[in-house]
């Protein structure tokens, strides 16, 4: 028997979607060996952490967590002679050692190549009563082979590839997560296939740019291949992220117009709207080569939800560079925009360019990005009122438990309120027709249509 077993361990999950997907694989396996998942650290006698470095407020804000849970008392009864404390994910992966030294009451550091040692790690750690640090180059196995416990029983991430070949050049992601590498189709579509028969709904590809998806395998990109091949399971609702507009060909874009169940909600980064920036992030595609984009799919999808990336304040932007990342902004259309001030990473290349604009010039077009960004997307969601959309429920709504909530094909939160005498349990993870009557910037709200 597992020296893990009938232990309890909390999960702490930052950062994108790659880290929530590896989260559930780590909650899989410790489960598979008998430990025993809990909500709050109160409770736990081990604590993960699955951590994110992509901006620098996210390490900082780590290490405040990592120090404040120092002093909680194990949960009673416990032979333990302390909590177990592991980081893992890309903090883990980029500082190994350097984390015990600046923490000492860390017990275990793993990274995002080797998330299946965890177990044994951990027991290690243990038994012995002392530190284990492990952090591999390069993965021997997909983590996609592990057990996995979603964290909804209608819902799945499927991870396509891992890694990142790009190198923008703000990024830390290729130096974390390594070089880019896919599973091959008939293992995608065997686990969609899986996920199907076990009941889930809708299944959302994975990569840092899945429309590079088989390059590495196939000399050429097949990611459309992989979008066939998931709709044919028969699946509700496919989406994906992320899409890099370098790679996005016509073929995908057409699909967008062909299968059923791909999702009209297109996640597509722009990051900056200026030439010059966008040469000197790497990026490798022109302003009006995205807008050509957004063109191609508006014209197979008319209904298609956009959403993007932007980093403000990037060095060396000027006020005519950020004037173009605005107007790029107000002219598409946007539904969501993730925006970011631009945060400096050791080892990328832009940590060494030039950076003289000062801080409050660069909050000031921050800010005013973002009221644009409000105003875009209550703009956007307008045309929903009046309209009947399908909604995946999920649960009860946070602020108000008469109500239900979910997400509307275009990944816009619906929230309608209960039918009475109906239990959330029979609704979630079903997809019912919900018929629009306001909606506001963030959100959608109606009434559930009954057959
Ligand atoms: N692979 C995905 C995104 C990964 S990171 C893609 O290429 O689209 C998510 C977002 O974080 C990026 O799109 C970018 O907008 C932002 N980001 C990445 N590095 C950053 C940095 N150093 N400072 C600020 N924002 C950053
Ligand atoms: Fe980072 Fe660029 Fe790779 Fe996205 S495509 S993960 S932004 S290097
Ligand atoms: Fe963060 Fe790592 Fe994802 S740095 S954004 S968790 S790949």
């Amino acid at each position: 028997m597992s020296s893990l077993s009938e232990r309890t361990f909390c999960l702490y999950t930052y950062g994108c979607q790659m880290n929530e997907h590896d989260s559930e694989r780590i909650a899989g396996m410790l489960e598979s060996l008998g430990a025993i998942q809990v909500e709050s650290v109160e409770d736990a006698e081990i604590a993960v952490f699955v951590t994110c470095c992509i901006r620098e407020a996210a390490d900082v804000r780590l290490m405040g967590q990592v120090a404040s849970i120092k002093n909680i008392p194990l949960p009673s009864g416990s032979d333990l002679k302390k909590r177990m404390i592991c980081i893992g994910g890309c903090i883990g992966q980029r500082d190994g050692q350097k984390l015990i030294d600046a923490l000492p009451h860390v017990d275990v550091v793993f990274g995002t190549q080797n998330i299946e040692h965890l177990p044994l790690l951990l027991e290690e750690a243990i038994q012995e009563g002392d530190h284990r640090v492990e952090t591999l180059e390069s993965a021997a196995t997909f983590s996609t082979d592990l057990p996995s416990k979603r964290v909804h029983p209608w819902a799945a991430w499927l991870p396509i590839t891992v890694g990142c070949n790009n190198f923008c050049t703000y990024c830390i992601v290729p130096y974390v997560r390594g070089r880019e590498r896919s599973r091959t189709l008939e293992d995608v579509v065997a686990e969609a296939r899986s996920l199907v028969a076990d009941g889930v709904r809708e299944i959302t590809l994975l990569g840092q740019n899945v429309n590079s998806y088989g390059r590495d395998l196939y000399g050429e990109p097949r990611f459309a291949d992989v979008l066939r091949g998931v709709s044919a399971t028969g699946v509700e609702r496919i989406r994906f992220a992320t899409s890099h507009p370098k790679d996005l060909t016509d073929e995908v874009i057409a699909l967008f117009g062909e299968l059923p169940n791909l999702m009209p909600a297109l996640h597509l980064p722009v990051q900056s709207g200026s030439d010059q920036i966008l040469k000197a992030m790497n990026r490798r595609y022109t302003a009006d080569h995205y807008r050509g984009l957004v063109d191609k799919v508006r014209a197979v999808c008319p209904d298609i939800s956009l959403s993007t990336d932007i980093i403000v304040g990037f060095p060396g932007e000027t006020e005519e560079d950020f004037q173009a990342t605005y107007d790029l902004v107000k002219s598409i259309g946007y539904s969501q925009v993730f925006t970011f001030i631009y945060s400096r990473r050791e080892g990328t290349p832009a940590a060494k360019m030039e950076d003289t604009t000062p801080r409050e010039v660069i909050q000031a077009r921050f800010e005013s990005l973002v009221d644009l960004v409000q105003d875009s997307a209550h703009e956007q969601n307008q045309r929903f009122a009046g309209r009947t959309l399908d909604v995946l429920i999920e649960g009860t709504s946070k602020r108000d438990g008469s109500m239900c909530t979910g997400h509307s094909p275009h990944n816009v939160t619906v929230h309608a309120k209960l039918p009475e005498g109906m239990a959330i349990e029979r609704l979630q993870g079903t997809i019912v027709p919900v018929r629009i009557d306001e909606a506001k910037t963030w959100y959608l709200s109606g009434e559930i249509i009954r057959g």
